[in-house]
């Protein structure tokens, strides 16, 4: 008998309709997945009537966590005047107003509707300004469901290749052709990675980098691997193109303010849309050019029937607007509370283990070995046991983390979530021989 029967019961009709009963791989786990029925404010709960705190906000795009009065209201006038229209819409002007006047790099922008899409646009931009084929990108790092984004996600050391990075297909059915079109560089290795971007350069549209790649180990990236990409870019004309669908919460700015960078193009998504599905590209106006229907020929022609449909514009600029340089500051504060918390619990019961991550979000690994990049990251079997026993026993006890164990705060969190938090890691710290063993 399952410790969630309503779960259970929602799962077996999802499985005649869905295959595996699923259309979202980060929400699936065995044996079902957990059924939402609401969230307010830093709190979910399931279809069994079980509140947790949650630390994952879905996939860090809830940076107010669930059901904001303020954006509530903003969606709902919006409502009653229509969801979306064969029109442009003021809506649309003032996100990007907002957008534009955040961070210096981004003069001119986009909407699209998720951050997937979001890469591939800025992806495809960097291709048409350029008029080169390939892209650069770190192994290990995600950046959504574009083909090429994808290559090398998920290498590992019987697919990575002996030398540098081999471009490894993600999804079966992935063209060679995609492969052949991605350069692969390890992530903080500035040496090694400036090498293999030289010597494609002739070919290479751009590089695209995630400063704190997520799926990578949550590692920001070093001062001199940034000051490469900037070397290699002053050098060779190769665009940077960032991902910070999720690193733009770091700072007001996005976390390439804390580098002193300024990406040619930036991908945008999560927090911007407020709770609702969104994605923006951003850039220079000069490369952003390439989307300017003006021409006789765009060389980018880009459309969608949802793009920066009003409701999630006045989402995002609600949630945008709250999202102060002060709040920022105040979760960065609680972030590095969380971190020396949970670095100072695994030291006291002396178990392997550290905590990457910045500002709001932060990253529990179990071993102790150096980590600099994807593969440094990547965890024994007996570990993922153990982070799995500690993410289990937390769910069962109030807090939804997510199964790699990266954490975000939102804004309704203070003092008293980060210690309750840190409090029932620690006993799941003492629970763990216990739940790796533990079936659902
Ligand atoms: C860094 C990064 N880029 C891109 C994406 C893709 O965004 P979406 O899920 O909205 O397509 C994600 C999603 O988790 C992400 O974490």
């Amino acid at each position: 008998m399952s410790k969630r029967p309503i779960s259970a019961e929602l799962y077996e009709r999802a499985k005649a309709v869905m295959p595996g009963g699923n259309t979202r791989v980060t929400v699936y786990m065995k044996p079902h997945p957990y059924y939402a029925d609401h969230g307010q404010g830093c709190r979910i709960t399931d279809v069994d009537g079980i509140e947790r705190l949650d630390f994952t906000n879905n996939y860090n795009s809830l940076i107010h966590g669930h059901a904001h009065p303020d954006v509530i209201a903003a969606v709902g006038a919006q409502l009653q005047r229509g969801s979306a229209f064969p029109m442009a819409s003021e809506t649309e002007i003032d996100l990007a107003e907002h957008l534009c006047a955040r961070a210096p790099s981004f003069n001119h922008v986009r909407f699209c509707n998720s951050g997937s899409e979001a890469v591939m646009f800025a992806l495809k931009a960097a291709r048409a300004h350029t008029g080169k084929p390939k892209i650069a990108k770190c192994e290990g790092s995600y950046h959504g469901s574009y083909d090429f984004a994808e290559v090398s996600l998920d290498s590992t050391p019987a697919t990575w290749g002996n030398a540098e990075p081999k471009s490894v297909a993600y999804a079966s059915g992935t063209p060679q052709s995609v492969l052949d079109e991605v350069v692969v560089i390890p992530f903080n290795k500035p040496k090694e990675a400036e090498r293999i971007l030289r010597a494609h350069t002739k070919e290479l549209a751009c590089v695209l980098v995630d400063l704190m790649p997520n799926r990578g180990g949550l590692i920001p990236a070093t001062p001199d691997f940034v000051e490469m990409l900037k070397r290699v870019r002053e050098d060779t004309g190769m665009l940077i193109v960032l991902d910070e669908v999720i690193t733009l919460r770091l700072a007001y700015e996005g976390a390439q303010s804390l580098y002193d960078l300024r990406a040619d193009l930036t991908a945008l998504g999560k927090i911007i849309g407020g709770g609702f599905p969104v994605g923006a590209v951003a850039g220079s106006a000069a490369v952003m050019a390439v989307f300017d229907p003006r021409q006789d020929k765009t060389p980018l022609p880009h459309s969608g029937t949802f793009n920066a449909n009003p409701v999630t514009m006045v989402a995002g600029l609600t949630a945008m607007r709250l999202l102060t340089r002060d709040e920022i500051t105040r979760l960065g504060k609680l972030g590095d509370k969380a971190r020396t918390g949970v670095a100072a619990a695994m030291k006291s019961v002396g178990m392997a283990g550290q905590v990457t991550g910045l500002g709001s979000l932060f990253r529990i690994h179990v071993h102790d070995r150096p980590l600099s990049d994807y593969r440094s990251m990547l965890m024994m079997a007996d570990e993922k046991a153990i982070l799995a026993g500690i993410v289990g026993y937390m769910r069962d006890h109030g807090f939804f983390v997510n199964e790699r164990g990266v954490c975000s705060l939102s804004t309704p969190m203070g003092d008293a979530e980060i210690d309750a938090f840190l409090d029932c890691f620690k006993d799941a710290l003492a629970a763990v021989p216990d739940q790796t063993q533990a079936a659902d």
